[in-house]
C-alpha cells in the first residue's frame, strides 16, 4: 500500500528528487506502459501541490487519444498540432504555458486550468505520446519543474521500454511467421 502525501513543503529539487525514488519502486518490475502511466498519473496527482490534471495523451497516428489520468474528464482526441498538447507532439519539445488565455489555440478541457506543461515521451525517435499536466494557479511550472518532470518521463519510459532501441516501425503483415515448431520442407 502506497501512503502518498503532499510534499510541497519541500524545496522542489528535493521533492523531485524524492518523486524520482518513489517512482521507480512504484514501477519496477511492470513494463506494461498503460499500467505505468496511470500509477504515474496517480502518484503525481496527489503529491505535487497545485494541479487539476495529469495524465497521458498517446500517440495513435494521426492524432493524440486519451490515455490514463487523474482530473477532470478530458477532450479525447487532439489533432497533430492542435492546442498545447498537439504543439508538444509536432515540436517533440517540452511545451511550459505561464497563461493559458494567452495561448493561442489552447484547448480548455477544464476552464479552472491556467497554466500547463506538456512533455513528449519518445522511444528512440518514436513517439509514444505526450504528458500533459494542468494548474489552477498561473505560473505554476519552472524550468525546475521541467527538468524533473521530464527526469520522472524518462522513469516511466524505462520501466516500459528498458531496451535503449527504438520500437521498430508498424508495418502490415503480409504473412504469418513461420511456427517454431513446423519441420522444415523437403
Ligand atoms: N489543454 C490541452 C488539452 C488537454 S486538457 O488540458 C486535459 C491542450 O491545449 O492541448
Amino acid at each position: 500500500m502506497w501512503n502518498l502525501e503532499p510534499l510541497d513543503h519541500l524545496p522542489k529539487p528535493a521533492l523531485y528528487h524524492q518523486l524520482a525514488v518513489a517512482l521507480s519502486h512504484l514501477l519496477h518490475g511492470e513494463r506494461d506502459f498503460l499500467a505505468n502511466a496511470a500509477n504515474t498519473a496517480a502518484l503525481l496527482f496527489h503529491t505535487l501541490p497545485d494541479l487539476n490534471w495529469v495524465g497521458l495523451y498517446r500517440w495513435i497516428e494521426p492524432e493524440l487519444v486519451l490515455g490514463p489520468f487523474q482530473g477532470k474528464p478530458a477532450c479525447v482526441r487532439i489533432p497533430l498540432g492542435r492546442g498545447v498538447c498537439g504543439t508538444a507532439a509536432a515540436q517533440r519539445k517540452t511545451v511550459v504555458v505561464p497563461d493559458v488565455h494567452a495561448f493561442p489555440g489552447h484547448i480548455a478541457c477544464d476552464p479552472a486550468s491556467r497554466s500547463e506543461i506538456v512533455i513528449p515521451l519518445l522511444v528512440g525517435t518514436q513517439l509514444i505520446g505526450v504528458w500533459d499536466m494542468d494548474s489552477p494557479k498561473p505560473h505554476r511550472f519552472d524550468e525546475t519543474d521541467r527538468l524533473g518532470l521530464e527526469r520522472l518521463m524518462q522513469i516511466l519510459l524505462h520501466a516500459s521500454w528498458p531496451d535503449p532501441v527504438p520500437l521498430p516501425e508498424p508495418r502490415p503483415l503480409t504473412e504469418a511467421p513461420p511456427h517454431p515448431h513446423t519441420r522444415p520442407g523437403p
